[in-house]
């Protein structure tokens, strides 16, 4: 199979975690027999210091006619005075909204491995598997109209919450499809006591959910979503929830598991999907080599899946990530006192020599687990 992948590196991390997960990509195409092409562009603070637009037309082309993108990570504190349209952030929105990539889709995987890695008790958070599906491009984020106006004391802003049925169907869909792959439960969260767009939501999931009788679907409010993230998270399968709800509770969901470092993520729905980890830029330790590149790694297994619908290549590259945590192979972000940390670089060589010797070896079904 031909693979096309535009890499956009972005701001701070970004660049070293794309690289390693590229370079697994490279390992996983040959042990697999495919044909990988990948051309490199410009996103965020990247592309605003080269050509003062957070998403030039030439990335955005170049993403529109290849099969999929992987992203690092976009934001550089130079920019965070910018108006709101040249910040590095501006872009990514702008390229999840032109692909099209309307359903983000976040595991968040207790690795019994870095138990110690979590804040909760082993016996509690053991066995966590949680999908996170959020809608990615309505809502809060794109809602018109949005401003801030006045001066002075008499200065106020505002932004639009805003669903139509359609937008939610859409997304509730992919939901209920992805909850039969998995433990049948979706859990949709909302704030349906308070919020005009939380009633239309709930109106439409539980609509639809009609469609989905093998699949179980209850509702919470989110505040209250977020308190059982963290008492009970081995209750949840797929959580569905609107744009900024998801973000907050995807990042929470992460700190639960204690691995943000391997979080990672699939923008879907159009016509390209976009994968990207879901760590952010961490400028604080850009460029030292230590980043951790299993979120961006984790994610391009995400895209073999997802995009290529090669689910043998992503369980390899899911597996690799195991056998190497496993092996207490850590980046400081994962080691506690006395363990042996390594660099991205190391980490993304091991994750590129098991998959090279499993696919030789052929072990690739046995050492999933
Ligand atoms: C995320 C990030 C983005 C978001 C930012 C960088 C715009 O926090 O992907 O979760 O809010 O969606
Ligand atoms: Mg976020």
């Amino acid at each position: 199979m031909r693979l096309r992948i535009i890499s956009l590196p972005g701001d701070g991390i970004g660049p070293e975690v794309t690289t390693q997960a590229i370079r697994v990509l490279h390992e996983v195409a040959s042990a697999f027999g495919h044909t990988l092409e990948v051309d490199e562009k410009e996103i965020g603070g990247a592309a605003l210091t080269k050509f003062g637009d957070p998403l030039p037309d030439g990335t955005l082309q170049s993403c529109l006619a290849a099969d999929a993108v992987l992203l690092g990570a976009v934001g550089t504190p130079a920019f965070d005075h910018n108006p709101r349209e040249l910040r590095p952030e501006a872009g990514l929105l702008r390229l999840r909204q032109e692909l099209g990539a309307f359903a983000n889709l976040r595991p968040a995987v207790f690795y019994p491995a870095l138990a110690a890695c979590s804040p909760l008790r082993f016996e509690m958070v053991q066995g966590t598997d949680i999908l996170i599906v959020r809608e990615l491009l309505g809502g809060l984020y794109f809602g018109q109209p949005r401003s801030i106006e006045g001066q002075g004391t008499s200065q106020h802003a505002y932004n639009t919450m805003r669903y139509s049925v359609p937008e939610v169907e859409r997304i509730a869909c992919v939901a209920f499809e992805l909850a039969r792959g998995r433990r049948q439960r979706v859990l949709s969260v909302d704030k349906a006591n308070v919020l005009e767009c939380s009633r239309l939501w709930r109106e439409v999931v539980t609509r639809i959910s009609a469609g989905y009788p093998d699949v179980q679907l209850s509702h919470m409010y989110v505040d209250s979503a977020a308190m059982s993230l963290v008492l009970k998270p081995t209750q949840f399968d797929v959580i569905l929830t609107e744009n900024m709800f998801g973000d907050i509770l995807s990042d929470q969901a992460g700190g639960v598991v204690g691995a943000l470092g391997l979080l990672a993520s699939a923008s879907i729905g159009g016509p390209v999907g976009l994968y990207e980890p879901v760590h952010g830029s961490a400028p604080d330790i850009a460029g030292k080599g230590i980043a951790n590149p299993l979120g961006a790694i984790l994610s391009v297994a995400m895209m073999l899946r997802y995009t290529f619908k090669l689910p043998r290549e992503a369980e390899c590259v899911e597996a690799a990530v195991i056998s190497v945590l496993n092996a207490g192979l850590r980046t400081p972000d994962l080691a506690r006192s006395g363990e042996r940390v390594i660099t991205s670089s190391e980490m993304g060589e091991k994750i590129t020599e098991w998959v090279h010797s499993s696919a030789d070896t052929n072990v690739r079904v046995a050492s999933r687990n």
